[in-house]
């Protein structure tokens, strides 16, 4: 069992996290992996709609087959844990009342929930198709702070976009679910290797100022 780590600040996590794909089998403490899911869901969503799906796979059996659901790929099967972070892209239809409630028990007056109860069906409603993206760019923001979460707290992860949608759905037992997306797969546990930093393009290909081939100069 690894020791407690005093927290690396966020820079410091961001800086040090690499894609792990070799793990040590080490477990995770359960209220170290409590605090992971308590950090992952405090992630911000459009509308607080909080959509995501989070399934955690630690048991032998799921992690043979949620592995098979990804290519194969060995991480799944070495971490203790593997967040498959689902969408429910239309979970806003079943009501949002939860999501009010809170929001009042904590601060939002309830004007401003009454306007929310009629905003967000129409605004959701216009986004046709859409409606799968932004649940998922909401899961991929939960999934980002469960990554950096986890580097902070000196464990490694990996984002994996290497599976195949059905097959991962049927391991998470929605595999008759039209409403449910994947949005990504991260194992979480101890790295077994180092990993260098494949670096990153300089600005000029990807950053730019104000319109699209302005280079951003710092
Ligand atoms: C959305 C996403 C999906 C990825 N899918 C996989 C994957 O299925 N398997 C894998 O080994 N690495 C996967 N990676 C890791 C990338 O290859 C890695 O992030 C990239 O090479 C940069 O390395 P770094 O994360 O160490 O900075 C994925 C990364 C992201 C962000």
């Amino acid at each position: 069992m690894e020791t407690a780590v005093k927290p690396l600040d966020v820079p410091a996590a961001i800086r040090r996290r690499r894609s792990i794909k070799n793990f040590k089998s080490d477990p995770i403490a359960p209220e170290l992996l409590q605090e992971l899911v308590t950090l992952t869901v405090a992630a911000p969503s459009s509308w607080n709609l909080q959509d995501w799906r989070i399934v955690l796979v630690q048991s032998e059996a799921q992690k043979a087959a949620l592995s098979a659901a990804a290519f194969n790929q060995k991480q799944i099967i070495e971490a203790p844990v593997t967040f498959v972070f689902a969408a429910s892209p239309y979970a806003w239809r079943e009501g949002i009342e939860p999501i009010l409630e809170q929001g009042q028990a904590n601060g939002w007056s309830e004007g401003f929930a009454d306007y929310l109860r009629g905003a967000v069906p129409q605004f959701q409603e216009t986004l046709g198709d859409k409606n799968r993206e932004y649940a998922v760019k909401d899961a991929m923001i939960a999934a980002t702070h469960l990554v950096l979460a986890a580097e902070s707290l000196g464990l490694s992860t990996c984002f994996m976009n290497g599976w195949v949608e059905d097959q991962v759905k049927a391991v998470i037992g929605a595999a008759d679910d039209s409403n449910i997306a994947i949005a990504v797969l991260v194992p979480v546990g101890y790295a077994a290797e180092p990993r260098p930093n494949p670096g990153r393009l300089p600005f000029e290909h990807n950053v730019f100022s104000e319109t699209l081939g302005t280079p951003y100069q710092p």
